[in-house]
């Protein structure tokens, strides 16, 4: 088991020191529980293990995982940057206090009107394709503008087909072979590329996909550098980096894996004599999946032609075991580490029967009214939750030291209908 469940002397489940029992009843369910430290932890550790062998490395957090604003501000003052996907996305992270030059931002099918706000806030923009940049070209004030591309390395990989964003079914990105092509356009437009990037799936657990595309990004780097002249200041590999959600899954060896990387990378860099550019991660799940849990509270035992726990809380609350089919560790919350005793299906509330967040599960005795924690629902937990039945969002709470806070009030009825109008002659 790799969860490293911590538990208190009432043997109760223990959130960053809170009593996970205390919190549900304190602030209700369903309810998303942070732990700060434990993004801390996983933050360091990925900067410490690369820029321990490359000092020029930078981490750009993907926070379309978690736009919390405390989950990001937590990471501004960690010296994160950020990896935003669409004008909100910028948005909240100037909000936050992101500087400018500290977003990269990488929009697919983006409009005039986005690129437009893109360009105002004076973010660094990295480009999807060549309509895009022509379509930039045609804004004002883009002259010298700094930009980079998106670079399809022919291999994807990722825990689901949904999440697989290279390879030849991808949207992503332009085409490696009209790479050289389109950042020659670039500078006859008079753009100054700086950079170039590449991201291909997520949930990667095994290195070797991702090995395949730093070895191919990097000889697109040279080839554009050696063709048509772009000095690149930084070379970005995206994220992707997996984490375990299966009790039998092994934690990506970072160690080893960051060593591989930065030896491929240096070998390249070498090898087309390309300077000592800025090397980039956009993690996403690494730093922020493991620190959440998701509470929630068992209403109803039935046994009709399977045995169901029924929970509060449904795809809309956390929607990946429906959308991905993925696992995600579920445990009693007053006996976290409780040996099974049955199978069972943990099924949601929404009206759907692809509302289940686990089928067979082994667990322990579950009674009416006992506390579930589901592990891991820290990435695209809440920031993918919807409104979907008409029940509103949960609410999250940060815990440090022990302490917890609301970091996001649960939504209210009012809140469902709160940007809705209806037209006076149906009110007649
Ligand atoms: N960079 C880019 C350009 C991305 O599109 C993504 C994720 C990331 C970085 C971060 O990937 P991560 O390190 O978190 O794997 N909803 C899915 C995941 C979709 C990821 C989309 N792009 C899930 O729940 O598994």
């Amino acid at each position: 088991m790799n969860f490293n469940l911590k538990t208190n002397e009432k043997g109760n489940l223990s959130i960053g020191g809170a009593d996970a029992l205390e919190l549900a009843k304190n602030y209700s369910t369903p309810l998303y529980v942070i732990d700060e430290e434990r993004i801390i932890e996983n933050y360091q550790r990925l900067y410490n293990s690369f820029s321990s062998k490359y000092a020029n490395f930078k981490i750009y957090y993907a926070c379309k995982a978690n736009t919390n604003l405390s989950v990001m501000r937590i990471l501004k003052d960690e010296g994160s940057n950020i990896d935003a996907v669409s004008p909100g996305e910028i948005y909240t992270a100037l909000l936050v206090g992101f500087k400018p030059e500290r977003i990269l931002y990488t929009g697919n099918n983006v409009t005039n009107d986005e690129l437009k706000f893109a360009l105002s806030s004076g973010v660094r923009i990295n480009l999807d394709s060549l309509s895009q940049l022509d379509r930039l070209a045609k804004l004002p004030d883009t002259d010298g503008k700094e930009i980079s591309f998106r670079v399809n390395p022919k291999v994807g990989a990722g825990h689901h087909d949904h999440c697989i964003t290279g390879g030849d079914l991808s949207k992503f990105g332009v085409m490696e072979e009209e790479a050289v092509h389109v950042y020659q356009k670039a500078v006859d437009l008079g753009f100054k590329p700086v950079g170039i990037h590449a991201h291909i799936g997520s949930g990667i657990l095994d290195p070797e996909p991702f090995k395949l595309a730093v070895h191919t990004l990097m000889d697109v780097a040279g080839r554009v550098y050696r063709e048509a002249e772009v000095e690149f200041e930084f070379i970005d590999f995206g994220g992707g980096i997996g984490i375990p959600y299966e009790p039998h899954e092994s934690i990506l060896n970072l160690e080893m894996f960051s060593q591989e990387i930065v030896d491929l990378f240096k070998e390249k860099l070498y090898e087309y004599n390309m300077g000592n550019p800025t090397m980039c991660l956009e993690p996403g799940r690494y730093i922020v999946g493991d620190a959440s849990y998701l509470l929630t509270r068992v209403n109803t035992i039935k046994q009709s032609y399977r045995k169901f726990a029924g929970v509060n809380a449904g795809f809309n609350t956390l929607l990946r075991p429906t959308m991905y089919g993925s696992y995600h560790h579920i445990v009693l919350a007053n006996q976290p580490n409780a040996k099974p005793t049955q199978t069972i299906d943990i099924a949601g509330n929404i009206c759907e029967s692809g509302d289940m967040f686990a089928r067979d599960r082994p667990m322990p005795d579950i009674e009416e009214g006992n506390l579930l924690a589901i592990l891991n629902a820290g990435a695209y937990g809440f920031s993918m939750s919807s409104q979907y039945n008409s029940r509103p969002r949960p609410a999250e709470i940060l815990v440090q030291g022990g302490r917890a806070e609301v970091i996001r009030e649960r939504e209210t009825f009012a809140d469902l209908y709160s940007k809705q109008n209806v037209p006076e002659r149906l009110l007649k």
